[in-house]
């Protein structure tokens, strides 16, 4: 019989690592279903997680899909729901819906350079697609990742960044100066302006802060990127995550189902409402 959209999976939390501490604190969660694990995802895909009697809140999936043992989200405390999440301990249980939204079209961008583009907690939608792309690397052209956050401690992934540094091209930024930090210092776009990526036969893959989507879009379409080369993800506010309630809409498109991942060409022709 086939899952109950709205029934959450139950899911046990296997792991928990502190990836920022301070005033706006990340953890990652691993996970692992109860029951059965017939759950199928695409990368770029999210999930409604629920803390029992506090709500639920939609999450990206960072871990790739070619990792069947556990679901991994990396999650900012913002609010009511996530600051449950960030109380719980490794046993709690959580519940997991969907997954929702189209995802990235991976398949379609084979034989292509990947430039992911990345700010803040914005790199966990875009870790599951790298993942991806990275596992299957013959597959691909050139893989290139520009992520940056507000402080070195700021950065999600630090302990990965470091192995993944071995493995494709990496270019890390703060936005102000530290002793010790010998990349780049800025914003993440004007990292995009200073490392000029190429647009031939390229796909970029942006997530952050809305403001520095609009920049890093900027200074794409500035290195003469074709509006069809870019992605993004939107993160309007969900409710019910499978086009029902008609809270994450921008003009008729519902993002819980359409989105959340837009190509540039396809945003930029929808109302300005996200
Ligand atoms: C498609 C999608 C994917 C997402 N992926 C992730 C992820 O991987 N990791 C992660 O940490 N967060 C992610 N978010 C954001 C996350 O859903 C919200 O931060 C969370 O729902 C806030 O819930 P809360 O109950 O803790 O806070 P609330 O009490 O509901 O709100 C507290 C504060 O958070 C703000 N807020 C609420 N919802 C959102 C939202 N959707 N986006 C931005 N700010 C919001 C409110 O304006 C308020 O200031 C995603 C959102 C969407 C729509
Ligand atoms: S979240 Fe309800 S319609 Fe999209």
């Amino acid at each position: 019989m086939e899952h109950n959209a709205y029934i959450p999976r139950l899911a046990k939390i296997i792991q928990i690592k502190e990836e920022v501490s301070g005033a706006r604190p990340i953890k990652t969660f691993r996970t692992q279903f109860l029951n059965k694990n017939d759950f199928a995802f695409h990368c770029g895909q999210c999930t409604m997680l629920s803390v029992f009697g506090k709500g639920e809140s939609m999450i990206s999936i960072s871990s790739p899909p070619l990792i069947k043992d556990y679901l991994q989200f990396s999650i900012l405390k913002m609010g009511r729901v996530t600051s449950a999440l960030h109380e719980m301990e490794v046993g709690d249980k959580i519940g997991i819906r969907g997954p929702y939204g189209n995802g990235f079209p991976i398949e379609d961008w084979k034989g292509k350079n990947l430039i992911f583009i990345g700010g803040g907690i914005g790199l966990a939608p875009i870790w599951s697609v790298l993942q991806t792309a990275l596992g299957k690397k013959q597959e691909y052209g050139e893989l290139k990742l520009i992520y940056g956050a507000r402080t070195s401690k700021d950065l999600v992934f630090k302990e990965e960044l470091k192995e993944l540094k071995k493995k494709m091209i990496v270019h890390l930024s703060i936005d102000v100066e530290e002793p010790e930090w010998e990349e780049f210092i800025g914003f993440v776009p004007q990292n995009v302006t200073d490392k000029k990526p190429s647009p031939k036969n390229a796909i970029t893959i942006t997530c952050g802060p809305p403001i520095m989507i609009k920049f890093v879009i900027q200074a794409l379409k500035d290195l003469e990127f074709e509006d069809a080369q870019i992605y993004t993800t939107v993160e309007n506010k969900m409710k019910c995550g499978i086009g029902k309630c008609g809270r994450c809409n921008i003009g008729m498109h519902y993002v819980c189902k359409d989105g959340p991942v837009y190509s540039w060409a396809e945003l930029k022709k929808l109302p300005q409402e996200y």
